[in-house]
């Protein structure tokens, strides 16, 4: 009985793996990348333009362009987009159309993101949740409708990236909100679009050594956001809780991978298999702590995180 039980499972898993290490025939195929300056977009475009790709790379400034330029095939074509202005994206998908003409675009990689101004909740604006919603999900969002149709066209691929805190909300500010809407962005538009044979993946990475998680950056954030907090929340919080926090930022590289790979293979993998998964977690702390984390009743996980945390001066 355990042996044939055992034979099942073995049989499934043989299958899955088979099924998953099948690759579209022919990888001649427009794929267009948003936020390639830096991190894991400019790895992901040079890695699938070494992989025989076209490669339509989308950078924030000029510098990165020429910088990815000069270190890729002739295949691989930039372009200037920023995700917070319509006339960008309009301008954008125009100058993709030009490329792709009736084949259409095989590939959209939504990965443009920021992650500041990052501090407790209490401490920011209603402008400073607008910064981070304005590119990680309403530019995500307008960047995928308007180049939808050239999707449709090729049959593509839509891939998001999300963030393991799209599944577990850790941090204060809209970093981790943002997340969560792409999550749900993509699984409706997964869902919308399975009618007309387009697949939409999520990868949700861990912590990893790239522009978003510069202890600096997030340190000078942090300190702006206490400037600007009122009195009365500096009173229950405390210098000593701002001197901790900005302490822990600061091991923040040394917890980060630096093996930017572990993200970039899964979206490669999302592109170019035959039959993708639909959500990809990247990283040993996104698969064992985060996502396990997700599944965990909610009392646990908030006593977690209660009793691991640094507390404000007033604390009860
Ligand atoms: N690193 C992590 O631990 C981690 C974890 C989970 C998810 N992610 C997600 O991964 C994605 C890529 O981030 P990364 O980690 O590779 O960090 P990154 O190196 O900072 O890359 C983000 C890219 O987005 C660009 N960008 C910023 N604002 C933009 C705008 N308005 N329009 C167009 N492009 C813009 C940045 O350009 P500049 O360099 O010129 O500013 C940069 O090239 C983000 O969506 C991020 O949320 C990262």
């Amino acid at each position: 009985m355990w042996l044939y039980l055992a034979t099942l499972v073995g049989l499934y898993y043989l299958l899955h793996w088979y099924r998953e290490r099948q690759v579209v025939s022919n990888l001649d195929k427009y794929v267009f990348i948003t936020g390639c300056d830096s991190g894991f977009g400019n790895l992901l475009a040079r890695q699938l333009d070494l992989r025989g790709l076209r490669v339509l790379a989308a950078c924030l400034t000029e510098k990165g362009a020429e910088q990815l330029r000069d270190q890729t095939s002739d295949r691989l074509e930039t372009v200037i987009l920023d995700v917070t202005k319509t006339e960008s994206i309009s301008a954008a998908t125009e100058w993709v159309k030009e490329r792709v003409g009736d084949r259409g675009l095989w590939g959209l990689v939504n990965n443009a993101g920021i992650s500041i101004p990052l501090a407790p909740s209490e401490w920011l604006t209603k402008q400073d949740f607008m910064k981070i919603l304005d590119v990680n999900l309403l530019g995500l969002i307008e960047v995928t409708l308007s180049l939808l149709p050239l999707v449709r066209k090729a049959r593509g691929r839509v891939v998001n990236i999300s963030s393991i805190m799209g599944r577990v909300s850790l941090l204060g500010g809209s970093y981790c909100i943002s997340k969560y809407g792409v999550e749900a962005f993509s699984d409706s538009l997964r869902r919308e679009l399975s009618y007309f044979g387009v697949k939409v993946a999520v990868i949700e990475p861990g912590f990893f050594n790239t522009g978003v998680t510069n202890s600096e950056k997030i340190s000078r954030a942090i300190q702006e956001a206490w400037d600007q907090a009122s009195p009365e929340v500096k009173e229950i919080y405390g210098e000593k809780f701002l001197a901790s926090v900005k302490k822990s930022v600061k091991k923040l590289k040394s917890t980060c991978c630096n093996n930017l790979y572990l993200v970039t293979n899964c979206v490669e993998h999302a592109l170019t298999a035959c039959h993708p998964r639909t959500r990809f977690s990247s990283g040993w702390d996104a698969k064992l702590l985060y996502l396990p984390m997700s599944y965990m009743p909610t009392l646990l996980v908030d006593a977690m995180i209660y009793w691991m945390s640094q507390r404000p001066i007033k604390a009860l």
